[in-house]
């Protein structure tokens, strides 16, 4: 497991900036499953500003490890986070631009989202292969919409899955723990010290660690980095 440290959460975005430039410079395509969350919006705000000119925008093809089921318009849409701060700032054709359609009914629209996905991707196993999967980690340990009440998630062998975030009931398509293991590199963003106890349990494998999604995060054929600040170690 790769841990990357930095000091804030803004150098941890930017830690994950230089190692997206990176990647995108050995590849002509990149297929990027991207997360809602906190660090996130930081990361695409470094990206359509300090990175906007070093990137070949038409290189990158972004979709959604999850996605609330809410209009693209909607102040909860994952969608509308990224295009306000990002897409709707850079040179990408609409095209690479794979959003899950959470004005939908949710499970026709895991199902549809799962179909263009395998159209879309390569696969390794039968499994669609995504070069790098955003990941972030709730203080419950959630990871993408895979929340620890329905834990199953992790191995459902579909593509896409309906979740539901349990405080609030709301559903959400997101990708299955199946499919986030067939990733090339799995990138958790992880920030503050509100982490620090699911952190401190997952990597020392020690506690309640098994009831995390978090925690059966491990790509059978790809890299798994955690990139993260300080304050969220402060228990390891
Ligand atoms: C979402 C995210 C979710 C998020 C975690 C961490 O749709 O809300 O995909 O899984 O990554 O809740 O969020 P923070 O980084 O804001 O703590």
């Amino acid at each position: 497991m790769d841990k990357r440290v930095f000091d804030t959460p803004s150098d941890t975005a930017r830690g994950f900036a230089e190692y997206l430039l990176k990647q995108h410079k050995q590849k002509e395509k990149l297929n990027i499953a991207l997360s809602g969350g906190s660090t996130p919006k930081l990361l695409f705000n470094l990206l359509a500003t300090e990175y906007q000119d070093q990137f070949d925008w038409s290189k990158l093809h972004f979709y959604w490890g999850d996605e609330r089921c809410v209009p693209p318009t909607s102040t909860e849409s994952n969608y509308k986070m990224t295009n306000d701060l990002l897409l709707s700032k850079v040179e990408i054709p609409e095209s690479n631009i794979h959003r899950v359609l959470g004005e939908n009914d949710p499970e026709q629209e895991a199902d549809r989202y799962a179909k263009e996905i395998a159209e879309q991707l390569p696969s390794l196993k039968g499994i669609p292969r995504f070069d790098i999967i955003i990941l972030g980690m709730g203080e419950d340990g959630h990871t993408a919409s895979i929340f620890p009440h329905e834990i199953e998630l992790i191995k459902d062998s579909r593509v896409c899955a309906v979740g539901t975030n349990p405080d609030s009931g709301q559903k959400r398509v997101t990708l299955t723990g199946s499919t986030i293991n067939n990733a090339a590199s799995v990138c958790f963003l992880v920030t503050g010290k509100g982490k620090a106890e699911k952190v401190d349990e997952i990597f020392n494998t020690k506690g309640l660690y098994l009831d995390y999604p978090a925690s059966h995060i491990s790509p059978t054929h790809g890299d798994l980095i955690w990139f993260m600040d300080v304050d969220s170690l402060t228990n390891v």
